[in-house]
């Protein structure tokens, strides 16, 4: 279903649990879903697992919120903010265009918006069109870019800045 309904085919989020890492490692062992994050890909289990332990960390003090994507029952990819303002997502790309993402986000929106989050910002490369399509889809409008942000792997890259207000 790709209307973002409550039928049977939607996504639900709920909280990283350390056994998670195995489902997530293939995902961010992937050169296309990691192409524009801002780590190169995974090269082991173990830098999946360090990721995960660091997100339950960071949700646990207070500094994150951030889920698994689970779709019929399998882990499928992650979706929260970070720092309580900032968005990211990944999805396994055997399940991109299905509108799944587009749901997962609209799930991190509400969630935020009854925290009582007041507005979201997105980093994102501005090579990723699926990521800034799905953004300003969701509502995202630009506020900002920058040049040479960081480095990620041997390449520096640029960002685009975009926000959603909340409240
Ligand atoms: C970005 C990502 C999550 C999109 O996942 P997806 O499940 O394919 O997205 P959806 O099917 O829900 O599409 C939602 C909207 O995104 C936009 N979109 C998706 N893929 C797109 C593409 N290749 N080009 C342009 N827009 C795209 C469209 O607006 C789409 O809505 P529409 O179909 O109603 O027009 C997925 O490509 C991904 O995991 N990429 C790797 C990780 C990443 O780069 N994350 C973002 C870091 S900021």
């Amino acid at each position: 279903m790709k209307g973002g309904g409550r039928g049977v085919d939607s996504v639900t989020l709920r909280p990283f649990r350390n056994a998670d890492a195995e489902a997530l490692h293939p995902i961010f062992a992937d050169p296309e879903a990691m192409r524009f994050w801002s780590t190169p890909p995974h090269a082991s289990l173990e830098d999946t697992r360090a990721f995960v332990r660091a997100t339950i960390a960071a949700t646990s003090e207070g500094r994150g919120d951030d889920q698994v994507i689970v779709f019929e029952g399998r882990v499928i990819g992650k979706a929260g903010l970070w720092d309580n303002r900032e968005i990211g997502f990944i999805l396994a790309p055997e399940y991109w265009g299905r509108g799944l993402a587009r749901e997962a986000v609209g799930l991190v929106i509400a969630r935020a918006r009854a925290r009582g989050v007041t507005s979201i910002r997105a980093d994102v490369d501005p090579r990723n069109s699926a990521c800034l399509g799905l953004l300003r889809r969701m509502g995202f409008v630009q506020v900002g870019e920058a040049k040479a942000v960081m480095k990620v792997g041997d390449e520096w890259v640029d960002s685009v800045y975009l926000e959603i207000v909340l409240a």
